[in-house]
C-alpha cells in the first residue's frame, strides 16, 4: 500500500516505528505492506517510490530535526506538490489541527480525495470546520475516510458507537474528551490552584502549542463535532458548539463539588443541544476518571448506558489507530 504521509511529528515518527516493529505480522496476518514513498515536515520533504527506509526517515529527522536531509540533493516538495505529482493510495495527514481555516491540513485532503486517494486524518481541524462536505467529497471520489484517532487517540471510541452499537440507536451521550483540562481539574481537586496545576502539565508537556485548544474548550468541542456527524448523523460544525473551557473554575469551585461527593469536568455533550462547558460529576459515576484519561458514555434506546475509558493521546496509541484505520482499508480493497 502505497503511503504519503503529511506531517512528521511525534505521531508520524510513531506510525513509522510501528510499522517498522510490526512489518512482518502484519504482512503475514493481515497482507498489508506499508510503503511510505513521500513524507513532509514543515523544513522539507522525502520522496522513494520504490518506498522510503523506516529507520533512515527516523534516523534523518531525529540529526537534522527535518526529513529534508533523507536524500543527497535535498527534497523541498511541499505537501500539495508531493500529492498531486507522486503515485499513492493513502494520504495519512497528520499536520497540526487548526480551527481558523484549517489549513494545510484541509488542501491536503480535498487534493487527495480529488485525486482517488483513500484518507486517514488524525488532524480534527478539517473535520471540525467542514465534516459534512469532506464526507460528501468523499463519497463523490468513491474513496474512503478515516479518522479513528481523531477522538480518544488509541481507545476506538468512534468505532465502539458507530459499529459495535449498530443497530441501536443513541440517544445521547457525554464525555471527558480533552486529557490536559481533565488533567488539569484532577490536580486542582488535590489542591492545587489553577496557574500551578497548568504549569505542572506544560512542564509535563501535555498542553496544546496553543494553550487555548485546550483550556478555553475547542479541542474537546471538534472531537464533539466529528462525533456529534459520525454517530449522530448531525451535520453540524464548530460554530454549532455552545463552548465553555475552564479557564473560570476556581479552587473554591472545585471544594464546593468536593462536598457533593463531586468533581468538576470538562463535559462534552450531546443531548437536545451540542455543549462543551465544566460540570459536576459524582465521584461515583464511571464517567469521573482521573489525571489524562478520558470516558465517554453512550446511552442508547434499548441497551442502556455504555462508558469507555481511555488514553485520549499519546503518539503510540494515535498511532495505532491509525494502523486500523490503515487495516480497513486495505480489507476493503481486498474485498472489492
Ligand atoms: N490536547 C489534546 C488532549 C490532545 O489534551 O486531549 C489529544 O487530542
Amino acid at each position: 500500500m502505497r503511503i504519503i504521509l503529511c506531517g512528521f511529528g511525534v505521531v508520524g515518527q510513531s506510525l513509522v516505528k510501528l510499522f517498522d516493529s510490526r512489518s512482518e505480522d502484519l504482512y503475514a496476518k493481515y497482507g498489508l505492506k506499508p510503503r511510505i514513498v513521500g513524507v513532509f515536515d514543515s523544513k522539507g520533504s522525502a520522496v522513494d517510490q520504490s518506498g522510503l527506509d523506516f529507520n533512515r526517515l527516523i534516523y534523518v529527522k531525529k540529526k537534522f530535526g527535518t526529513v529534508k536531509k533523507y536524500a543527497d540533493k535535498k527534497n523541498t516538495m511541499s505537501g500539495i506538490d508531493m500529492l498531486k505529482n507522486i503515485e499513492a493510495d493513502v494520504l495519512i495527514e497528520t499536520t497540526a489541527s487548526n480551527y481558523k481555516d484549517a489549513e494545510p491540513g484541509m488542501t491536503h485532503i480535498t487534493t487527495a480525495m480529488k485525486k482517488g486517494m483513500h484518507v486517514i486524518s488524525v488532524n480534527k481541524g478539517p473535520l471540525a470546520l467542514a465534516f459534512p462536505s469532506l464526507l460528501e467529497l468523499a463519497t463523490y471520489n468513491q474513496v474512503m475516510f478515516k479518522f479513528s484517532g481523531t477522538v480518544g487517540g488509541g481507545t476506538p471510541i468512534l468505532d465502539y458507537a458507530k459499529n459495535s452499537l449498530r443497530g441501536e440507536r443513541i440517544t445521547s451521550f457525554a464525555g471527558i474528551l480533552n486529557g490536559t483540562t481533565n488533567y488539569i481539574l484532577t490536580n486542582m481537586g488535590t489542591g492545587i490552584s489553577y496557574n500551578d496545576a497548568l504549569k505542572d502539565a506544560k512542564d509535563k508537556g501535555y498542553v496544546e502549542a496553543d494553550e487555548s485548544l485546550d483550556l478555553d474548550g475547542l479541542d474537546a468541542a471538534a472531537k464533539l463535532v466529528i462525533l456529534a456527524n459520525w454517530v449522530m448523523g448531525m451535520k453540524v460544525t464548530l460554530p454549532d458548539i455552545n463552548c465553555t473551557g475552564i479557564r473560570k473554575i476556581t479552587s473554591e469551585d472545585i471544594k464546593k463539588a468536593s462536598k457533593n461527593n463531586s468533581s468538576i469536568k470538562l463535559i462534552a455533550s450531546c443531548n437536545k443541544d451540542l455543549i462543551v462547558g465544566p460540570k459536576e460529576v459524582s465521584n461515583d459515576d464511571p464517567l469521573c476518571v482521573n489525571g489524562t484519561l478520558n470516558a465517554i458514555a453512550f446511552t442508547s434506546e434499548h441497551s442502556g448506558t455504555q462508558t469507555i475509558i481511555g488514553k485520549g493521546a499519546g503518539g503510540m496509541e494515535t498511532a495505532s489507530s491509525i494502523l486500523r484505520d490503515l487495516l480497513d482499508i486495505r480489507q476493503e480493497i481486498a474485498r472489492d
